[in-house]
């Protein structure tokens, strides 16, 4: 447990999830950056009565919250064309991936978000109560078909998933999706007019992680086309910076559809990320606190800055994991040297938790105080063994346990080195060295300081 008051915090500054509208942190204020990104949006969402957009990226870099972001100023500080949209985070999973189920979150969650913000309006309107009871019925339909799998009772109909009764057909969904949109522009939802509706669906990354989900989610893209093209509403897809190319660009008749170009969002910078971080120690200071105490000095968060490539959630998680590390209360911010060598503390106990063998202690030592990537050859030598036997007992268990992995092979020449989650270790020695130099230093400081004391 972090204590985050000594800091003169309320909570976690460095807390993972996206930013979001309605959030712990209030987007409008602790969003930073982006303005390139947030111009070349907001152009096509002006110039174009319909768009179909791909917001494109690394996991951890921002794609989700900058997607809300962007909902949020078209919802609430656009002026020339207020869009409509929800908070919640429809995310792609291989259950939304058809038609009909796709149709049902889009109006569900859109109906959810009018009722947060103006109840009075779905007591007030028909078609917005028929919607309701419409979600209703698709969703316990899928629920109950959830439990046959599940082994309980065949009466919930036996033939899984996708039993509808014959009543709610995909055509009438899309009419449904039709007037809702057209509701949307004709009526004042809270006071307000929008003129059409954004919807953003989540994190392809997961269901594509798998590749034989593949087909089945450019088959789902080909299956919504039509809605794709539906008048004033425009549609944002984030994932991983290859679905553009393997998904969407696959057929003509569907990339056509799409903007020519994927959205690519790239890291934050690094003053970006300490701004951020600035931001959110600001938002998060306890009442009465007149300054925060930043538990980091910048040059520790740019050093995990370049170990994980700018991925902000990894960042955050380092910065946690190191926090959580800390023995006593933190006067000063931490310096590089430390909060590494925590970092590397608290990775290596993880590693000690599953309990390693002698060898695979040598192994990781090895790797740990070597500069360059570690072959099994080089292994053997350095432990006066036989390579043969090293694979097996040294290699293996920890590749399967993520903490090694093949950085380059030459041939059959495999080179070996540490994932980047344990990369860490490696500054354990080298940070050791650092501090226990500064450490003299102050401590020789200390002396002069205490004789100087004593001469006068
Ligand atoms: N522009 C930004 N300003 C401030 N914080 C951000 C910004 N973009 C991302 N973050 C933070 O970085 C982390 C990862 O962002 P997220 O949007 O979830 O990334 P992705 O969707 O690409 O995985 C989150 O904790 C989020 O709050
Ligand atoms: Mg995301």
């Amino acid at each position: 447990m972090i204590n985050w008051q000594q800091f003169g915090l309320r909570s976690n500054p460095y807390d993972t999830l996206p930013l979001i509208e309605g959030g712990e942190l209030p987007i409008h204020k602790a969003f930073v950056g982006r303005t390139v990104e947030l111009q070349s949006l907001k152009d096509i969402f002006l110039s174009d009565s319909r768009a179909c957009l791909t917001i494109l990226g690394n996991v951890g870099v921002g794609k989700t919250s900058l997607a809300n972001f962007h909902k949020f100023l078209f919802k609430y500080e656009e002026k020339k064309k207020p869009l409509f949209s929800f908070r919640r985070e429809i995310e792609a999973s291989k259950n939304l991936l058809n038609k009909k189920s796709f149709l049902t979150e889009v109006i569900g969650s859109t109906l959810r978000e009018i009722r947060l913000l103006d109840p009075d309006l779905i007591k007030k309107e028909e078609l917005l109560q028929k919607l309701e009871k419409l979600v209703d019925i698709t969703q316990s339909l899928d629920i109950s078909a959830g439990i046959s799998i599940a082994g309980f009772g065949g009466e919930f109909g036996k033939t899984g998933t996708t039993e509808y009764p014959p009543s709610i057909s995909n055509t009438m969904l899309e009419n449904y999706f039709s007037n809702l949109v057209e509701f949307i522009k004709t009526h004042e939802i809270a006071g307000k007019k929008f003129g059409g509706l954004i919807v953003h669906i989540n994190n392809f990354d997961i269901v594509l992680s798998d590749s034989k989900e593949k087909k089945g989610v450019i088959g789902f893209f080909q299956e919504i086309r039509d809605i794709l093209q539906t008048r004033d509403v425009y549609y944002l897809f984030l994932g991983p910076k290859h679905f553009f190319r393997d998904i969407i660009s696959v057929e003509k008749r569907l990339k056509s559809v799409f903007h020519l170009s994927p959205l690519v969002v790239n890291p934050l910078s690094k003053l970006e990320i300490i701004k951020a971080f600035e931001e959110r120690m600001e938002l998060l200071k306890s009442p009465d606190v007149v300054k925060y105490i930043a538990p980091f000095s910048n040059e520790a968060i740019f050093s995990l800055y370049d170990l994980y490539e700018g991925d902000a959630r990894s960042i955050m998680n380092g910065l946690k994991d190191i926090l959580s590390q800390v023995p006593e209360t933190v006067l000063e911010p931490l310096g590089v040297d430390e909060a590494m060598l925590l970092l590397g503390k608290e990775r290596w106990e993880v590693i000690k938790k599953s309990e390693l063998t002698k060898e695979q202690e040598e192994l990781l030592i090895f790797l740990a105080t070597s500069s360059n990537y570690v072959t099994q050859k080089d292994l053997a030598i350095q432990l006066k063994k036989a390579p043969s036997n090293i694979s097996g007992y040294y290699f293996n268990p920890l590749r399967d346990a993520g903490v090694i992995e093949v950085k380059k092979q030459e041939g059959k020449l495999k080179y070996w080195g540490l994932t980047q989650d344990y990369l860490p270790i490696k500054f354990i020695l080298k940070a050791k060295k650092t501090i226990q130099q500064k450490t003299k230093e102050n401590m020789q400081q200390l002396s002069l300081f205490s004789k100087g004391v004593e001469n006068r």
